[in-house]
């Protein structure tokens, strides 16, 4: 089975705008198109129920409804309990909160472990905890191939370890991180795993049970939904942290760790997320089946596409003496998050590429830690080009004539 292209673009408004039009889009790591599922849901929202959600009437009973499916609809996709799935403002935020639960949960001389793989979302807050007496080891990077080994990772685990952060997937290195069998290993050693999934979730949404991830976070805006960030939060785990929410709500596990009062408008709108899925599945696919398992072969639809498509573009920049490709040189192995350390600095090499109707990025997209890591300055910064399934061998075409003009 093979995606359907057309069909998939057709899901995107962003694709009939006029000041759009020749233009190829390379910058999906930064934040996707929303799919029209997503904005109808949104509109809808802020034109009948922008009222208060949950009351007695019918545009607020609505409004509330709409919310309570976004979270049923995404957890059954994830294959995790609804309770389980909460909505914040976004990835950085939601860590930041769990570690404020994980910091009056942790004892002083308790340990922790973080990456100098991931965004910084998923590790300044957690090193931070070093300030109050928890103990930060870091897991490095190989600072050749911007790999993590878990064979460090075993060195570092002990009974001291409660916590180990990680990425599914880094910003910039992209490489796939076997996940289920890091989180066994983390769960054999008597610790919770928290895994951002910011870099990864965009190309097919992934069984967050099967993976075996205590913690899983991700971002709804990059994941062709609204600016929210999304959270899974495990039950035993979530019931154990620390209540950071109101206190008469602690029963609730989904307000545990998100004390900002919800953006109804979004949450609602992100069940546009689980449409898009849906008409996805029943496209392509005739069988009847459970949303995780719909799920399941978009996710390899999608997988499919991208990696047929990345490969002749790591394959030309393996054969640029001017380039030096992050992270794997296989497609299979890795997202289509394409970072690639050029002679100029990376926003330079991004500004050359927009006049060819590439729009892409450069810098060090708050990947400071790998990047110094792996020897590049963040001022040099890297270029960026990252795609998702909705990109098309015509976009690749583009991309590879400019940048036979810039590099
Ligand atoms: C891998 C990764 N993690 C976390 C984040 C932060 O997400 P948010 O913008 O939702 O805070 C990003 C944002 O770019 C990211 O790429």
């Amino acid at each position: 089975m093979q995606l359907d292209l057309d069909f998939i673009r057709r899901q995107f408004p962003s694709f009939e705008v006029p000041s759009l039009q020749g233009k190829s889009f390379f910058e999906n790591a930064g934040g996707s198109y929303t799919c029209s599922q997503v904005q109808d849901r949104l509109f809808r929202f802020y034109r009948e129920r922008k009222v208060q959600p949950y009351a007695p009437y019918e545009a607020s009973r609505l409004g509330g409804e709409e919310m309570d499916e976004a979270r049923m609809r995404l957890a059954a996709m994830l294959g995790v309990e609804t309770d389980e799935l909460s909505f914040g403002p976004s990835t950085t935020q939601n860590t930041y909160v769990l570690s404020q639960a994980v910091a009056q949960w942790l004892e002083p001389g308790q340990s922790i472990i973080v990456t100098n793989q991931d965004h910084e979302a998923n590790s300044g807050p957690w090193r931070r905890l070093a300030e109050r007496g928890i103990i930060v080891k870091e897991w490095c990077i190989n600072p050749e191939t911007g790999l993590l080994d878990i064979q460090d990772l075993k060195s570092l685990l002990g009974n001291d370890v409660r916590m180990v952060c990680f990425p599914h997937c880094s910003n910039v290195v992209a490489a796939v991180n076997p996940v289920a069998e890091i989180t066994a290993l983390v769960r054999a050693a008597g610790a919770y795993s928290c895994v951002d999934g910011v870099s990864y979730a965009p190309h097919g949404f992934p069984n967050v049970d099967s993976l075996g991830a205590d913690i899983y976070l991700f971002s709804a805006y990059k994941t062709y939904g609204p600016h929210q960030g999304i959270m899974v939060i495990r039950r035993e785990l979530g019931m154990s942290l620390p209540n950071q929410g109101h206190y008469f709500n602690s029963d609730s596990l989904y307000k545990r760790f998100t004390p900002a009062g919800p953006d109804h408008a979004q949450v609602a709108a992100c069940a546009g997320m689980a449409d898009y899925v849906d008409e996805v599945y029943a496209h392509h696919f005739d069988a009847e089946a459970a949303p995780a398992e719909r799920c399941a072969q978009v996710h390899d639809l999608f997988r499919a596409h991208e990696v047929l498509l990345a490969q002749p573009i790591l394959d030309y920049l393996l054969a640029k003496n001017s380039a030096q490709l992050i992270g794997p040189t296989s497609a299979q192995d890795r997202a289509p998050t394409i970072a690639v350390k050029l002679q100029i600095p990376g926003e330079e090499a991004a500004k050359k590429l927009a006049p060819f109707g590439v729009m892409a990025g450069g810098g060090d997209f708050y990947a400071v830690r790998p990047l110094q890591a792996m020897n590049i300055s963040p001022e040099h910064g890297v270029l960026r080009l990252s795609f998702v399934h909705y990109t098309g061998p015509k976009d690749v075409d583009r991309l590879l004539s400019a940048l036979d003009h810039v590099l």
